[in-house]
């Protein structure tokens, strides 16, 4: 297993040209699925998740030829509707190939998906919403195996909770379903928008994603089309973080402000400053040096804080002046970072959601194990500040979500080395 291997007390800065979401890019792969047409998906990051995405997509049938950061896939052969469990446990959004394949193959069998351990993470809201379009799922030796007899069809659906993943289902199964779809209390990620952004572009009818209400006209026809991803917002707000905690100053192109709306407060009441322009943020640190602690950062669903930069900027208010508080309303166990902070020096005490952070002087180097994507993120992060030596272990979480993090700190002035 891959580690990185981290000489902190190094100032980061400089700049850099952000990748695309993998949170965006997963779903529109799966969407390349629907109708029978060719897909070109520039932007596309080079991360293990995605690689994932392109192997059920070849295993379908797909063909799929990647030229730098463009992916263009022709999914005009479908040969199979059945996604093997040891691809449907590399990651989480595997599960949203289901809505795709009984739009197109009318039936689909699948084990339950993979991706971080952050909590039960069940798929019951993805199931029943698919059920409300005409699906019958029955589960088999732990398989679901679903069908969809006289194809799907349009109807209402209401969201116990704005979950992203059974969002992005229902969207690829009422597409080209026969009538309208409306979905209530949809979840509005930024990702969402751009998945529609996607399937509109090929003729699909969606209005209002990004909001809560989404109305979907089924289609009878996809073309083919091209489309770019968005950037990331979550490895943009880690970046930012790289600079937050060691006093550097980081500029970020090609990104997108406006996604990043909900982080930005929180780098302003840790004392950062930030300029930005239609494309690029620039963080400066505080004149003082000093890292202002936050009494309350509460992870929400969009347009909240989001879950996945809790993890990055619990590393920077670590060596905050003062106490910070979490409190993570979105999956019940994403604090296995903390545990590791804390053998690097850092005082963080967790009781179930809520995490009490007080900043330290310092931290010091040690050997520690990455147990999911943005905590892994989040002691890489606490290594560029740690005095002496960090080894990160089981990097292969980080590289999930990353494109080459070492690549990257590495231009901004980092001291790392990946070891195989
Ligand atoms: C997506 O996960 C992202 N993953 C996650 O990013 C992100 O943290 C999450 O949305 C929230 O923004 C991808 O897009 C691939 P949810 P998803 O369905 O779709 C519960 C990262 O680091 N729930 O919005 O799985 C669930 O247990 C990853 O890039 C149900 O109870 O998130 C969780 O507590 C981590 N039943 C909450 O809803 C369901 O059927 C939010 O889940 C579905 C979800």
């Amino acid at each position: 297993m891959s580690k990185l291997r981290i000489e902190g007390g190094r100032r980061l800065s400089g700049e850099l040209k952000l990748q695309g979401a993998k949170n965006s890019a997963l779903p529109i792969l799966a969407a390349t699925l629907l109708g029978e047409g060719v897909s070109v998906i520039h932007n596309c990051p080079d991360l293990t998740d995605i690689a994932a995405a392109v192997k059920i997509l070849e295993y379908l049938g797909c063909k799929v030829v990647r030229e730098g950061d463009t992916l263009t896939v022709d999914a005009r052969q479908i040969t199979q509707c059945t996604i093997p469990e040891n691809l449907m446990r590399e990651m989480r959004s595997s599960i949203v190939f289901l809505g795709a394949m009984l739009s197109r193959t009318r039936k689909a069998k699948i084990c339950m998906p993979g991706g971080c351990e952050l909590g039960p993470r069940p798929i019951d809201l993805h199931l029943e919403a698919l059920k409300k379009l005409g699906a019958t799922i029955t589960s088999d030796h732990g398989y679901l195996d679903c069908k969809v007899e006289k194809g799907l069809e349009g109807g209402k659906i209401s969201l116990l909770f704005p979950s992203v993943g059974a969002t992005e289902n229902i969207l690829l199964a009422s597409c080209m379903a026969k009538g309208r779809t409306v979905i209530h209390n949809a979840a509005q990620e930024p990702e969402i928008v751009d998945l529609a952004s996607y399937l509109n572009g090929r003729g699909a009818k969606i209005r209002g994603a990004g909001k809560s209400r989404i109305v979907v006209d089924g289609v009878e026809h996809l073309d083919s089309a091209e489309h770019t991803v968005m950037p990331d917002r979550i490895v943009a707000a880690t970046y930012l973080c790289a600079g937050a905690i060691t006093g550097g100053e980081i500029l970020l192109r090609e990104v997108r402000p406006c996604d990043l709306e909900s982080i930005f407060p929180i780098f302003e009441k840790m004392g950062m400053h930030l300029r930005m322009t239609e494309s690029e943020v620039l963080l400066k640190p505080p004149t003082d040096g000093k890292i202002r602690s936050v009494n309350a950062i509460r992870t929400m669903p969009h347009p909240g804080f989001p879950t996945d930069a809790q993890a990055p900027i619990m590393a920077v208010l670590s060596v905050a002046e003062g106490t910070s508080m979490f409190v993570e309303n979105i999956f019940e166990s994403r604090y296995k970072h903390a545990q590791e902070l804390n053998r690097m020096g850092a005082d963080i005490k967790v009781e179930g959601r809520v995490a009490v952070c007080t900043g330290v002087d310092a931290l010091y180097g040690t050997e520690v194990q990455a147990e999911d994507l943005r905590g892994g993120a989040a002691l890489v992060l606490a290594g560029l500040r740690a005095e002496g030596i960090t080894q990160v272990n089981d990097i292969h979480h980080i590289d999930r979500g990353y494109e080459s993090i070492e690549t990257v700190l590495d231009s901004l002035g980092a001291n790392i080395v990946r070891i195989a």
